[in-house]
């Protein structure tokens, strides 16, 4: 407890999924959390229960991918907070899956738009904040951006542009005292990974489950404690690191997961309330929704 008192973070796609755990987990550890994410996503719900429980959050609607959005954002941290010490690059979106012949462009445009654009005018908007406080960035790669996985290969290569965008941040920023590093999730428990409420086809969810060594998804908890982690003064000399939280599937050549009894492959109960944790980007699974949010 306590592993981020006095500090004030903002947290990106926070309404839903990971972010949601994130903001949460940061709360509950001392952190004041401005909650971001778009006005669709249930922002205020997140930051009522934090305050509930006695946590400190504020939302912010808007799309983070637009320069003035992302200044106004990190303005109501100052505003509100009097500072930043943490930023959370955390929204991202996934709409399509295909082979590249039939990859649909507008989903590539809108991927770059909300992944790329958002993480690097959010680094950018904060970072004059961040070099005050000697404070750091943590950013949303994948295993996707390691590997490039089929079907999925304009999503990879915008995380593989986070992967290169933090790193290049951590040297840049190091004089300042800012540090800048990556939390790469494998498959994780959110609306992302199942057929029902993501792009992926009932095929390419069992392989990616069952080329997953350990044999299960993670949960949006098990990856909010790792940033918690890098977020934290203990991660004080990790600067530039990708962190897989991966179940080993960066690792794995083969359907290892099928082998797993299934007594290991029971995901974790955790201590967070995480009630959105399957609500990532609503909008998007509404068959062809996601374009008017483009
Ligand atoms: N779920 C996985 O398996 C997985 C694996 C690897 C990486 N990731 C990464 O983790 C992050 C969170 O994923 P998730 O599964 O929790 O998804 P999610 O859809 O639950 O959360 C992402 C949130 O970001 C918001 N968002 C997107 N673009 C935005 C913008 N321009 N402005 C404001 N808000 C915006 C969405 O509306 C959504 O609420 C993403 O960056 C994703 O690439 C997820």
């Amino acid at each position: 407890m306590n592993r981020l008192e006095g500090k004030v973070a903002i947290v990106t796609g926070a309404g839903s999924g990971i972010g949601e755990a994130v903001a949460k987990r940061f709360a509950k550890e001392g952190a004041a959390v401005v909650v971001a994410g778009f006005v669709e996503d249930p922002v205020h719900e997140v930051v009522e229960e934090i305050n509930q429980q006695g946590g400190r959050a504020v939302a912010f609607t808007g799309d983070l991918s637009v320069q003035e959005t992302a200044e106004a954002c990190v303005l109501l941290a100052r505003e509100q907070y009097g500072k930043l010490d943490i930023l959370v690059n955390n929204a991202g979106v996934f709409p399509a899956t295909s082979t590249i012949d039939k990859y649909p462009v507008d989903a590539f445009q809108y991927m770059v738009k909300n992944n790329i654009y958002s993480c690097f005018m959010m680094t950018r908007a904060a970072m004059p904040e961040l070099q005050k406080t000697r404070g750091n960035v943590v950013s949303a790669g994948s295993e996707a951006g390691w590997m490039g996985i089929a079907e999925n290969t304009p999503y990879g290569g915008t995380k593989a542009f986070i992967h290169a965008f933090m790193k290049g941040v951590a040297t840049e920023q190091a004089k300042e005292g800012v540090r800048a590093n990556c939390v790469c999730p494998g498959p994780i428990d959110t609306a992302w990974t199942h057929k029902e409420t993501g792009p992926m086809s009932a095929k390419m969810e069992k392989q990616t489950v069952e080329g997953t060594p350990m044999g299960r998804r993670g949960t949006p908890e098990e990856v909010a404690n790792v940033y918690l982690f890098l977020a934290s003064d203990e991660a004080s000399y990790v600067t530039g690191a990708l962190y897989f939280v991966d179940g080993g599937v960066t690792n794995s050549k083969g359907p290892h997961g099928a082998e797993v009894p299934s007594s290991l492959k029971k995901e974790p109960e955790g201590e967070l309330n995480l009630e959105h944790s399957q609500d990532g980007h609503a909008e998007i699974r509404k068959q062809d929704q996601w374009k008017h949010l483009g």
